[in-house]
């Protein structure tokens, strides 16, 4: 476990003055190293608590002015259209401790800033497993269950114990369970109340320490088996190439992942779809509906590999939205919103954007 350090510093910022316990407070901070799509961005004010006290002691100095407060992680699933009014909150709480172990399964507490897929890797280490499926996203612990995470199917609410969060309102630290967080596809409590109800400051995952493997998502399986693959840790590896083969790096082509999610419909409106394209994909969810991958509806509505300035479609993954090099958030924005437009005339389908919009 690392143990969270407090500074008792004393500082002074303009006119306001910060007792202990404060991380420093940047004005106008350049956000774009801190969002996937690198875009250019400022904060009005930037802090990074390491812990509660100076999580807390920010947001109260910060009340006095009454801005709004945004929570920002890596910036993987968020699109800055302008600079940001208000206090940027970035969480940098650390540390990896085990809860418990019994029956062969550990429960492990993990602050917020780390990396998700740094703990990822960790846990693999240890043998700490069933998270292999959910490698190399972007983003840290605490915005993990944000959208509930997932990938090559699992979820992070498939591992999920709890997480504590502070309530700015009731300005008291929460635990949620899994069903307080109302986890759904790529949605939460945290998603669908208002925005910045809850800081995540801790998320505790159940793990097992005999090999859980998840195989079952496309053609992992027989990737899997053709390459050799026995342990947790090659699963690991497979997904980490499946990946990087599928994904652009957000290092080299600014991006956010999938932008939209994949459209939940009634089975009446895809059986229409069919008519017309017999081989359309579709995955079950419910009785009467359907998933149909967004990939699909925009590579059918013209959009795969489409280019407009210097934003774009991901030529093997038309989802995926990419900043070509110095696009705005704006610019980015629009092109979406003519993707939505098309797919919608198209098929009659209202795509719903995964990425947040600020
Ligand atoms: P941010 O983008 O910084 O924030 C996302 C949201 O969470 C914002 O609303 C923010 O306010 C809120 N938030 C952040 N931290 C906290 C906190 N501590 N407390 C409360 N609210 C908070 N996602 C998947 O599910 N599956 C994938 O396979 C996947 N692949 C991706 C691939 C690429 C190349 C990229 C760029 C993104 C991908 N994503 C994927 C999306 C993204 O990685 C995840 O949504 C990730 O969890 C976002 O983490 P972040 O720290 O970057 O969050
Ligand atoms: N497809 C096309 N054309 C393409 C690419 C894909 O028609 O050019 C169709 C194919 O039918 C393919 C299907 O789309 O079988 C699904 O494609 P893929 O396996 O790449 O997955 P996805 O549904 O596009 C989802 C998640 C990803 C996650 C992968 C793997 C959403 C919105 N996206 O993508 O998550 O990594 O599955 O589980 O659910 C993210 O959320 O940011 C993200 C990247």
């Amino acid at each position: 476990m690392i143990l969270q350090d407090f500074r008792p510093f004393i500082y002074f910022y303009k006119n306001i003055r910060f007792t202990s316990g404060m991380p420093e407070l940047h004005r106008h901070y350049p956000l774009k190293k801190l969002n996937t799509f690198g875009v250019e961005s400022h904060a009005e004010c930037f802090a990074r608590p390491e812990n509660l006290k100076e999580l807390i002691s920010v947001l109260n100095e910060y009340n006095r002015e009454n801005l709004p407060v945004l929570i920002l992680g890596k910036g993987s699933n968020i699109l800055f259209r302008r600079d940001i009014e208000g206090l940027v909150v970035h969480p940098a709480f650390a540390g990896i401790e085990k809860v418990k172990e019994q029956d062969s399964q550990v429960w492990v507490s993990v602050g917020a800033g780390e990396n998700w897929d740094r703990w990822v890797a960790y846990a693999t280490e240890k043998g700490w497993y069933g998270l292999e499926n959910l490698s190399l996203i972007p983003g840290s612990v605490g915005s993990a269950p944000i959208q509930n995470i997932g990938a090559y199917g699992v979820e992070i609410s498939d591992r999920f114990a709890w997480l504590d969060a502070y309530d700015p309102e009731r300005k008291e630290v929460v635990r949620m369970n899994g069903e307080d967080c109302r986890f759904g596809y790529r949605t939460s409590v945290f998603k669908t109340g208002p925005a910045g109800r809850y800081i995540v400051t801790r998320v505790t995952f159940r793990l097992h320490t005999q090999p859980l493997l998840n195989l079952d998502y496309g053609n992992v399986r027989n990737e899997f088996t053709a390459g050799g693959g026995q342990t947790p840790a090659d699963l690991r590896q497979l997904i980490i190439s499946i990946r990087k083969r599928k994904l652009p790096d957000p290092a080299e082509f600014g991006n956010a992942g999938s932008f939209f999610k994949n459209p939940m419909v009634e089975k009446a409106i895809f059986n229409c779809i069919r008519t017309e394209f017999p081989d359309a994909p579709s995955y079950p969810v419910h009785d009467n509906q359907v998933k149909i991958p967004a990939a699909w509806l925009i590579e059918k509505a013209g959009w795969k590999g489409k280019r407009i300035g210097h934003v774009g479609t991901w030529p093997h993954q038309p989802l995926v939205v990419v900043n070509y090099g110095r696009a705005t958030g704006q610019e980015i924005l629009d092109f979406t919103e003519m993707i939505r437009a098309d797919v919608n005339k198209r098929f009659g389908i209202e795509l719903e954007r995964e990425v947040r919009v600020v």
